[in-house]
């Protein structure tokens, strides 16, 4: 099977970068890799195996592709070479590269095209949860996407072990084997129809059957290992297309230490709601005696389902909850904007920004302009700008800003701070303030990707200093 080999390839890793496959249970090793050597990227044809059927799609290697960890102030330096039958880049999400590294085709970069390479060399400054996916079309709708992590210098918070979870909304290779069956006998991991028809267009008429925790299916799920009285942080990442994710551990609380990988202030919550391209990174005191517990995934205002599994050594594996078994977690407290407190806060000046911008968000256009046909939205070096956002859809719509980080507007004046936020449907609200402080043509949109396909996108752009 070539895939086989590719997978192989994909996962090359020189010295250096220290390189965990998608669900580590380690702690980061105390030296930490260097920025010496580089990681080989390979983007092509691969399967997947989903509860024992193999399944084809897009990836790096594996789905997810591999964990890429360096610690702050390294330099990421990726070769990505492109075996895919059409152009691809690299977007590295949430992080701040100079412009020219953010992968996106025809703004920041040539395309790569088949057969090629590029290679992504930019340095880290700053540690969190971020992710790294393909920016060409819908790419990112198969497996071309993978978790990055940057460690900060020093380790603030104290915890055992460690996992990262990818979630994800799957269709891809399933297209040719509709109805087959099992997924809908079982009463779940079928997206139910939109409840929603206003701007069902937006779904292209699709329906994704699976949801996946860092490439699993429900039927199959990657396993966490704690001991008795282990502190356990998980970075839980949504990756998906278009699926906004509840998550909940039965029998565990969870205390949000990061939104987007930024710190902040502990909060301790039953539940997580995370738009597409949010992360949250949470602790969770094994405080059980011991069990195999339910790690619950469910979609955000439709059906849909999906899971992983917290297992206390020693337990039966046969103590498993059944399949479909919801913690009543997912209906406990949510996390919100509001209570987030930022423990970095953006160092903005006093007074007013410097430039605002007004910006209605429908599922097709922001501002009232559909991309490409929408003007930039222009900024100048040093300014502080602020959007406001507000959403006359029916649509949530989590709106993601390349290359910077903003900080969320909250009664707290201290809000978090963050790349994506999810913009409520039918007249929510939400304004955040950013410095224009890295130059370049960047991005703003919808991590939707069926809305960015039909136009909710809008470039921000640096004008020369007068
Ligand atoms: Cu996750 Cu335009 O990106
Ligand atoms: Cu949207």
């Amino acid at each position: 099977m070539p895939a086989t080999r590719r997978q192989f390839l994909g996962l090359t890793a020189a010295a250096g970068l220290s390189l965990v496959t998608g669900c580590s249970g380690r702690r980061p090793s105390a030296t930490g890799p260097s920025s010496a050597g580089g990681l080989r990227l390979t983007a092509a044809p691969v399967r997947v195996d989903l509860a024992g059927r193999a399944v084809p799609t897009w990836g790096y290697g594996t789905v997810p592709g591999p964990e890429i960890r360096l610690r702050a102030g390294e330099t990421l330096r990726v070769r990505l070479h492109n075996e895919l039958p059409e152009d691809t880049t690299v977007h590295w999400h949430g992080l701040a590269p100079p412009n020219g590294m953010d992968g996106v085709p025809g703004i920041t970069q040539d395309p790569v095209t088949p057969g090629t390479g590029f290679t992504y060399e930019f340095r880290t400054p700053i540690a969190g949860s971020f992710m790294y996916h393909a920016h060409v079309g819908m790419q990112l709708d198969r497996g071309l996407y993978g978790p990055l992590v940057v460690e900060p210098r020093r380790e603030e918070l104290s915890y055992d072990r460690e996992y990262t979870l990818m979630l994800d909304d799957w269709r891809d290779g399933l297209d040719d084997h509709a109805g087959h069956g099992a997924r809908d006998d079982a009463g779940h991991g079928t997206a139910a129809a939109d409840p929603d028809p206003v701007d069902a267009v937006s779904f292209g008429g699709r329906s994704y059957p699976l949801l996946l925790v860092n490439g699993r299916p429900p039927e199959d799920p990657p396993v966490l290992e704690a001991r008795p009285g282990d502190r356990v942080r998980l970075r839980v990442m949504n990756i998906a297309a278009d699926t906004g994710f509840r998550f909940a551990v039965a029998g565990h609380r969870l205390t949000v230490t990061h939104a987007d990988g930024m710190p902040v202030e502990p909060v301790v919550v039953d539940a997580l709601r995370l738009g597409m391209g949010e992360r949250y990174d949470v602790l969770v005191d094994a405080g059980q005696p011991g069990g195999v517990w339910q790690v619950g995934v469910q979609s955000e205002g439709r059906g849909g389902w999906g899971r992983a599994l917290l297992r206390y050594a020693g337990s039966q594996a046969s103590g498993a909850p059944a399949v479909a078994e919801r913690p009543a977690e997912l209906d406990g407290r949510l996390v919100s904007y509001e209570e987030l407190v930022a423990q970095e806060p953006l160092s903005l000046p006093a007074g007013e920004p410097d430039r605002r911008y007004d910006l209605t968000l429908s599922g097709t256009q922001i501002g009232g302009q559909s991309y490409p046909d929408a003007d930039p939205l222009v900024v100048t070096e040093g300014q502080w700008v602020r959007f406001t956002m507000r959403n006359t859809s029916a649509k949530w719509h989590p709106m993601h800003l390349h290359g910077h980080h903003f900080q969320v507007l909250t009664a707290s004046g201290r809000g978090p701070v963050k790349d994506t936020v999810a913009v409520p449907a039918r007249g929510g609200e939400v304004t955040f303030d950013f410095l224009a402080t890295n130059p370049g043509r960047w991005l703003f949109h919808c991590h939707n990707h069926h809305h960015m396909e039909d136009g909710m996108l809008r470039l921000v752009e640096y004008e020369p200093r007068p």
